[in-house]
């Protein structure tokens, strides 16, 4: 039986889920966390939904091991590829997942026309279609994979005219066929926020999920009465790429720097 005071494991397939992380964090400051970036193994958006199952097992295993109450998938291609079966493996573990934001989106848009940027794999996924099936029937959707943008934001970079260029060509058709809410189906896009306000018109919405994904687990923890209830707790980090260039960026995408283990499974 795990204890209040247990920590709750985060991944994501790189750096892209420090921005649910730093939900998770402002709304739950005494839980602590241990954030896993597998970015030895990015990016998730084009492997094989076997390959990335195989990952999440690993990470799932690794979380176990070091006594984790809760697992967050932080990472939308990660949920759709592999909730379901760590949901199997570990059916009374607590386990958050995230999916892109199609029902708030379809509630929110006046013109009928919502975009969405996300991963091929999360575009392709049975999940998503069964997410426009159930919640965008009234609305038109226009969905658009964005490779290059993670490697981009993993490198560090969130708005060199390289990166921007690329962006623009994303959003640019979303924009002409008429779309007033965008939805970021992917934790890596967050980061670009500012960007795309600036390269938007202002009453353009940009959604994503992070807070929710942080409500939810607030949510479970507590059904399972397992909130934390000591004082502030702290953030650890590991990655199965270079702990170096993790730390170099850590303090772009993080509101501190911090050390970085290796993760080598
Ligand atoms: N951050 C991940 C997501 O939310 C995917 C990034 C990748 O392609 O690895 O979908």
């Amino acid at each position: 039986m795990a204890e209040r005071a247990a920590p709750v494991g985060v991944m994501d397939s790189g750096v892209g889920g420090l921005s649910v992380l730093a939900e998770i964090q402002r709304l739950l400051p005494n839980e602590t966390l241990l954030y896993v970036a597998d970015c030895g193994h990015i990016p998730y958006g084009e492997k094989s939904p076997d390959y990335i199952r195989e990952r999440l097992r690993r990470i799932a295993a690794f979380f176990h091991e070091q006594g984790a109450k809760a697992m967050v998938l932080a990472c939308n291609t990660a949920t759709v590829a592999a909730a379901a079966d760590l949901r199997e493996l570990y059916p009374s573990w607590p386990l958050v997942g995230m999916e892109p934001a199609v029902k708030p989106a379809a509630a929110a848009t006046r013109s009928g026309v919502v975009g969405v940027l996300a991963t091929t794999g999360t575009l392709q996924s049975a999940k998503f279609a069964a997410l426009l099936d159930r919640f965008a029937n009234d609305v038109q959707v226009i969905t658009r994979p964005c490779p290059g943008l993670v490697e981009l934001i993993e490198a560090g970079d969130l708005g060199s005219p390289a990166l921007r260029q690329l962006l623009l060509g994303y959003v640019q058709p979303l924009l002409a066929a008429g779309c007033d809410t965008l939805i970021l189906g992917c934790t890596h896009y967050p980061f670009l926020r500012p960007l795309l306000a600036d390269m938007m018109p202002a009453d353009v919405a940009i959604i994503d999920t992070g807070a929710a994904v942080a409500r939810q687990l607030q949510r479970l923890l507590g059904a399972h009465d397992l909130l934390a209830d000591g004082p502030a707790a702290d953030t650890r980090f590991w990655t199965s790429g270079d702990p170096q260039l993790m730390r170099k960026i850590l303090p772009l995408l993080w509101h501190k720097s911090d050390s970085v283990q290796s993760f080598s499974l």
